[in-house]
Order: C-alpha cells, then sequence, then structure tokens
C-alpha cells in the first residue's frame, strides 16, 4: 500500500534537540553489491542500509542466481558465485539508475549482458553514452533495439585507455569493474573523484584486484587478477562508509530547526564544501573526528543568517544531492542566494513546490534560480518527484507553519531507512500513513 508522510511544523522554531546516527551510503553499497558478480567466494558487508534501492538490487542479482542473507542488523552475506545469468530483469532495472552498475561486472564475468534502459529519478536525462563508449573502447560490440541493450565481448574484454569526456560516479564505477575482467591494463581519465568511488576500490583491492589512483582523476586497474577470500580476517566485513548525503542533509536541517544537533557516525571531511557554505552564512559547525554538530542554543534565529551562492560540482564541491535541501535553508536566510544546478538539467524542478508552499524562488533558466529569503513557509500537500527533493520537503514540511502531507513516500525510502523514526528521536513531528489513494 502506497504511504505518505504527515508533519506538523515548528512554524520557524527551533525544536529538535538530541543526537542522530547516520546509515551506511546509499551510493556506496549499491556497487559493493554489484561487485559481488566478480567474486566466486561470498562478500560480508556491515553498515548496510535497509533502503529500497538496496532491495531492488538484491532482487536484481537474485534473478541472475546470487544468494544472500543478512547476517546481523546491518550485516549482509553475499555470494555472487552461483550467478548464472547475464540478463538484467526488466522492470526493475528500469525503475533504478543504479542497475547499469551490474553491466560491467557480468560484461567482465561472462562476456555478454543485456539489459533495458536504465530508468531512474526525474532530475534530467540521464544518458548512457559513456558506458557504452566505454565497452566497444574496451573490445565490446554494442547493439541497441527499442531500448533493450545488448553488449558482448566473445573474446573478453582487453584493457583500454578512456577518458571521460563528462565525469560519471556510476560510469567510473562500472568501466572500474569491467577492467578486472579485461586482458591487461586500463587507464580511467578524468575519472570520479567521489568518496563511493575509493570506496568500491578499497573493497574490490581488499580482495585481490589491483587498482591505484582512486580518488584521484586518473585510475589504473591491471586487469586479469582473479579475485579472492579477503586475505585478512579483519578485512572479512568490509563496512560500507557513511551516508554524506544523509549526514549534510541532517546538518541542514539542524542548522534550520535544531535546538542542539548531533551528528554521529559520519565522515566530516567528505562534507567540506556543505560546511563551508553553512558557516559562511553563519551556522557555528562543530566537526569532530566522527561527528559534526549544530548548537544554536535556542538564539540563533534563521533570518540572522546572511544568503549564500551554491554552484553544484562533482566531489569535492557542493554536491548536487544536497542541493535541495540546501534550497530550504536558503528560504530561511537574510538576501538573495543563487543556485546552479551544473549536472542535471531537471535537478531544480522541485522549487516549484516550494513556491507553493510560500518561498520567493525566480528560475532563471532550468540550471538557475534565485532564492530570497528569508519567508516563513506554509504547511502543504506536495509529491515527493524523487529521493533528495523528497528529503528536501520533510526539511521544508518541518520548517513551515502548519501541517504538511508529503505523498510518495516511496521515493524518500529509496535512499533514507525509516526516516520518520529517527526524526521521531529528536523532537520531529511526523508520522508514517497508509493511503487508498495518495
Ligand atoms: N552523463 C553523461 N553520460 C553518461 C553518464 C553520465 O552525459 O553516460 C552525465 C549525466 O547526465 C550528468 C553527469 O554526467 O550530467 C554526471 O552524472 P553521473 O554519471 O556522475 O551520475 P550517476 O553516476 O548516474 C551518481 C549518483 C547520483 C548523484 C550523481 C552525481 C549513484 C547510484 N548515483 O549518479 O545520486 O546525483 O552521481 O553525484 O551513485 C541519488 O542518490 O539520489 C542520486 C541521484
Amino acid at each position: 500500500m502506497k504511504q505518505k508522510f504527515v508533519v506538523e511544523g515548528f512554524a520557524g522554531k527551533k525544536k529538535l534537540n538530541g543526537e542522530i546516527k547516520i546509515n551506511g551510503a546509499k551510493n556506496a553499497v549499491l556497487p559493493l553489491l554489484a561487485a559481488s558478480v566478480l567474486l566466486n567466494k561470498p562478500a560480508e558487508f556491515s553498515n548496510v542500509p535497509k533502503i529500497e534501492d538496496v532491495e531492488k538490487m538484491l532482487e536484481l542479482l537474485r534473478n541472475l542466481g546470487a544468494e544472500f542473507n543478512w547476517t546481523g542488523e546491518r550485516s549482509l552475506k553475499i555470494a555472487g558465485g552461483k550467478i548464472f545469468g547475464n540478463a538484467l530483469e526488466h522492470d526493475n532495472a528500469k525503475r533504478m539508475r543504479a542497475s547499469i552498475l551490474l553491466t560491467g561486472p557480468l560484461l567482465a564475468r561472462f562476456g555478454k549482458v543485456s539489459f533495458p534502459h536504465p530508468g531512474g529519478c526525474v532530475i534530467g536525462e540521464r544518458p548512457i553514452d559513456l558506458f557504452i563508449e566505454g565497452f566497444k573502447k574496451m573490445g565490446a560490440s554494442v547493439s541497441e533495439k527499442d531500448g533493450l541493450y545488448e553488449i558482448s565481448a566473445p573474446k573478453g574484454l582487453v584493457g583500454t585507455e578512456f577518458f571521460f569526456r563528462v565525469s560519471s560516479v556510476t560510469g567510473t564505477e562500472t568501466l572500474m569493474m569491467a577492467a578486472i575482467g579485461a586482458k591487461g591494463k586500463t587507464i580511467l581519465k578524468n575519472a570520479a573523484l567521489e568518496p563511493e568511488v575509493v570506496c568500491l576500490a578499497e573493497f574490490l583491492n581488499s580482495r585481490g584486484a589491483r587498482i591505484s589512483g582512486a580518488g584521484s582523476s586518473e585510475i589504473i586497474i591491471e586487469g586479469g587478477c582473479e579475485l579472492k577470500e579477503s586475505a585478512s580476517s579483519a578485512d572479512k566485513i568490509f563496512p560500507i562508509i557513511p551516508d554524506r548525503i544523509e549526514a549534510g542533509s541532517f546538518l541542514v536541517l539542524g542548522a534550520l530547526a535544531a535546538n542542539n544537533l548531533k551528528i554521529t557516525n559520519c565522515q566530516p571531511a567528505h562534507l567540506d564544501s556543505l560546511i563551508e557554505a553553512l558557516r559562511f552564512s553563519g551556522v557555528a559547525v562543530e566537526v569532530g573526528n566522527d561527528w559534526l554538530a549544530v548548537k544554536n542554543n535556542g538564539k540563533i534565529a534563521n533570518e540572522m543568517r546572511r544568503a549564500v551562492n551554491i554552484k553544484t560540482r562533482e566531489y569535492p564541491g557542493f554536491p548536487t544531492d544536497l542541493q535541495a535541501p540546501m534550497a530550504v535553508f536558503l528560504t530561511q536566510v537574510t538576501g538573495e542566494s543563487s543556485i546552479h544546478e551544473t549536472i542535471f538539467e531537471g535537478r531544480l524542478n522541485y522549487t516549484a513546490d516550494l513556491e507553493k508552499m510560500g518561498a520567493d524562488i525566480k528560475m532563471w533558466d532550468s540550471h538557475r534560480a534565485l532564492v530570497k529569503g528569508p519567508t516563513l513557509l506554509k504547511g502543504k500537500e506536495l509529491d515527493g518527484p524523487d529521493i533528495r527533493a523528497g528529503l528536501a520537503y520533510i526539511l521544508a514540511a518541518i520548517i513551515a507553519e502548519g501541517e504538511s502531507v508529503i505523498n510518495n513516500a516511496y521515493f524518500i525510502d529509496r535512499g533514507y531507512e525509516r526516516i520518520e523514526e529517527r526524526l521521531q528521536k529528536i523532537g520531529g513531528k511526523i508520522k508514517r500513513v497508509d493511503c487508498e489513494v495518495c
């Protein structure tokens, strides 16, 4: 049954308090699950978030023949050794862009993969040309009919040098995994620098891969290494890195609506760009080894903060995934802030809903908007359009006056585990409601 969130707003008052713990990163666990296709021996991961996208990726893997079981509350063991299929199940693959991650390891292992054009959310066109060009450069042939792709390399993939015209996170991850099964060395240039790419390389190296340079713009993969069980028992259970987008969103929430809020189990170094933007605006962000905190002490009103311009960039720049929560913040501070979304052409569409709540936002074009603050937002009924904007609506609802209803809880569940329970623990007035028609 469809569900929605009902949120009672604080009308700009700072009422949240306490600690909130960050879960493992969605965008780190999805490539690691895909990587299990390359392994003959099982892999075990800890800090796995229990979210819809993980379920969907497991479903895709199960359909290919993988076996898995939860070994603890957030620990998951997966055996990719029994995988026999190389065709992605259409419905799930179409519904999740990250399904494309499976194509690299399947092609490396079977010399063949077929899949539908991967879907995703409404944030932009999301082409796959870079993946296709990369596979072709590795010697594969590609055919496409009615949105169904067949890629094959019957004689195996060969190492190559590939320059990403546009830096792509899942593109880098997918070609990195394909290159493990290729003959010879692959050099990926203008590779994505995101921490999730580094996490994947570290996992693969712990299983015998030879990948160097992850986290820099040039990644070198020595192909043809047989992946094995981890050498040391310490590496046997591989921890998923904390979700920087979840941590960043809660930091923004803390700045907006908390008396004092501590965000634990996170990696602050992954959030430098957000922390700098918030500090520029006047938010006192405290940074520890694995925690962040905002102390408003009930005194700092949002209008005492100043406007700040945001331009989304690849890591370590301002993350596109934090752009919508930050826009909510900007509606509350004093002055004019510009938002320049450089990664996805549809990622400012949600601003129309914030305007319905009373925000003063002018769109210059599909990539640029001007936000004037402060404005008191009013509770409204909204349809969550995608994972990140969906969470931003919850933030907006928490600071708004009156009640808001956020339909399509499913989108938020795709990326955030039991969000309502975690927000209730710090004082949020939010509940999940079943609905017949949402
Ligand atoms: N692009 C191309 N051709 C391609 C691939 C990408 O032109 O073949 C372009 C895209 O259109 C975009 C740019 O490259 O303009 C960057 O997109 P990228 O490929 O890096 O995005 P992605 O790998 O599909 C990941 C995250 C997204 C996140 C982006 C940007 C995962 C599973 N997804 O997507 O996360 O927004 O990187 O950081 O890692 C989310 O979690 O809600 C989410 C959308």
